[in-house]
């Protein structure tokens, strides 16, 4: 039997030995999952023994790990900005990128923006981690969190329970912003926005994810291009959108946008590689 110092090194080699991105985070998420132990203790308590029981899940979960399987899928959960979601093949396993767009929309509503009633939309909102996060940090906010998919409005919904802010969030099954009963103060969606024949070139565990939560059409911007049309009718007179894209595709979305929205001002937010992510377009809450 091993002791838990060992099995992470050992983990942690085979998953990089397989050239698994992050290895040593994985094997020791992976550890602290089979041990049922916070992260804290895994380092405290290197000289646990392993059980058989213990060794025997672990050995299950690197089989399917060694075959690309997402560990999300594995393990059926994924911390977005500090809240675990449960996730499965039916929902995009929510990404570091889209935690800068609910940071972004945080801070624009801690500068002023929440108003006693600030009405916001989570288009595409797959497993409600942008949506759940908001209520979260934004007691006063009613969302609409919308997809187009049933199987992941179940995903959705079992999140926002869990997180006790079903109170505040309406779930609508819909093509994009067409299930908004109201106007909206803030918009935010995470679109599909990967070019169709980019698709393949993705690394091997997006190929577990939904299609339809990845493939954004020829330019990638079949969708966001639908969502800003009909857009100017649903957000109200002083509103703001933050959508996620590509860097490369900023100079196609400054053009649409400036179609769209005339009097707008747009701008873009970084993601943590400093690459272009988040373009916003603000119909004039003022600066942020
Ligand atoms: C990239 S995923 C984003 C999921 C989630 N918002 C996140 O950031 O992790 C895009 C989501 O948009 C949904 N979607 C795709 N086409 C849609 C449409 N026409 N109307 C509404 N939702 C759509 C997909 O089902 C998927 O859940």
């Amino acid at each position: 039997m091993a002791l838990l110092r060992e099995a992470v090194q050992q983990t942690h080699r085979t998953l990089e030995a397989c050239h698994i991105p992050d290895a040593r985070l994985e094997a020791e998420v992976m550890l602290m999952n089979v041990m049922r132990m916070q992260r804290h203790d895994l380092f405290s308590q290197q000289e646990t023994v392993v059980s058989p029981q213990q060794e025997q899940a672990l050995a299950g979960i690197m089989e399917r790990r060694l075959k690309r399987e997402p560990l999300a899928y594995i393990l059926q959960y994924r911390e977005f900005y500090g809240v675990n979601l449960l996730v499965n093949p039916d929902v995009l396993i929510p990404r570091p990128e889209t935690e800068c767009m609910v940071e972004h929309a945080l801070f624009m509503a801690l500068m002023g923006m929440e108003t006693p009633d600030l009405v916001v939309a989570d288009v595409g909102t797959g497993t409600g981690a942008i949506a759940v996060n908001l209520a979260l940090h934004l007691p006063a906010a009613r969302i609409y969190a919308m997809d187009n998919a049933d199987p992941v409005l179940d995903v959705a919904a079992y999140n926002i329970r869990a997180h006790n802010v079903a109170d505040r969030i309406t779930l609508a099954k819909g093509d994009l912003l067409e299930p908004l009963p109201e106007p909206v103060d803030l918009i935010l969606a995470n679109l599909p926005y990967v070019p169709t024949d980019r698709i393949p070139d993705l690394q091997p565990e997006v190929r577990w994810e939904p299609a339809a939560a990845l493939d954004g059409g020829p330019d990638g911007l079949d969708l966001i291009r639908r969502l800003l049309a009909q857009a100017p009718e649903r957000l109200k007179e002083h509103g703001i959108i933050l959508l996620e894209l590509d860097p490369e595709q900023v100079p196609a979305v400054t053009e649409l946008a400036g179609q769209l929205f005339p009097e707008a001002e747009t701008s873009v937010e970084k993601d943590l590689a400093q690459r272009d992510r988040i373009f916003v377009i603000n119909r004039g809450m003022g600066e942020y």
